[in-house]
């Protein structure tokens, strides 16, 4: 899917209703009152509302991206918030001095598994807490079911798993993989599942998700994909579909 705001803004409600509201109140907990976050991948500023929700307002925030229109929407909506204009391919530059917690929300299904392992070590290094959110975890269940759905979903998968800009992409293994590698440097790691339910109510949503998954599953291969998709797009009216994300908070143990 292209990460235009459009996109971002019509996926927003649905990511709030499915961030597992236990894991967010830890984190908050663990940014503390004026804490510094690092928000990698932040689009709009989508993390930032999510903790602003859940009651976390008075938070510094740093919000790394880089696609200069979402930067400019994020400066328009967190005018308090300090707005870097970013490539996270190279780790080195992370700004992660009086860092207390690092984000980022469907951001970790796109990088790769060496990426993953750098950013954990540098984090390791200075014990700095991660809150990644929303990953992508390979699920997807719709009804009413349609013969190709397994197909385009492995099809789909595949295609998740191609460079992103990071190399290889850990693609649905990201939340279990970041996990293990966490848990390797002594993080205490917590998990929740943080899927979407869309239903007739989120059809533009499920529309434009149609296609950015046909698209996706016909350059793996699939050629009935469009095809798949036109169906699907004649029952959207009585269409629900769960699509699975994983939630993940580590702390350092000593945090
Ligand atoms: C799926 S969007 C998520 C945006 C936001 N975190 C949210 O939850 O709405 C992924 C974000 O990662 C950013 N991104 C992708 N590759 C990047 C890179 N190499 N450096 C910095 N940002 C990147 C995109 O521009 C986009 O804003």
């Amino acid at each position: 899917m292209a990460f235009d705001r459009v996109w971002l803004d019509l996926r927003a409600p649905a990511d709030l209703r499915a961030r597992d509201a236990g894991l967010l109140a830890k984190a908050i907990v663990h940014a503390g009152r004026d804490g510094r976050v690092l928000d990698l991948g932040c689009g709009t500023g989508a993390t930032v509302r999510a903790f602003a929700a859940a009651g976390a307002q008075d938070l510094d925030w740093c919000l790394l991206d880089n696609d200069q229109a979402l930067l400019s929407e994020a400066r328009m909506r967190h005018p308090g918030a300090e707005i870097r204009l970013c490539d996270l391919t190279d780790l080195d530059m992370l700004p992660l001095t009086d860092v207390r917690l690092v984000s980022a929300s469907a951001l970790f299904d796109l990088v790769s598994e060496a990426w993953a392992r750098r950013l954990v070590e540098r984090l390791a290094r200075t014990q700095i807490a991660l809150y990644a959110a929303l990953s992508y975890d390979g699920v997807m269940r719709w009804t009413p079911q349609d013969s190709s759905d397994a197909e385009v979903t492995e099809r789909f998968n595949r295609h998740q798993r191609g460079d992103k800009g990071f190399g290889p992409a850990l693609g649905p293994d990201a939340g279990a993989r970041l996990a293990e590698m966490l848990r390797a440097r002594g993080y205490q790691v917590l998990c929740a599942p943080s899927p979407w339910h869309l239903g007739p109510q989120d059809a533009k949503m499920q529309a434009l998700l149609l296609s950015g998954i046909a698209e996706a599953a016909q350059e793996a291969g699939f050629a009935g994909a469009e095809r798949w998709a036109a169906r699907r797009r004649r029952m959207i009216a009585r269409s629900r579909v769960e699509i699975g994300h994983l939630d993940l908070l580590a702390v350092p143990c000593d945090g």
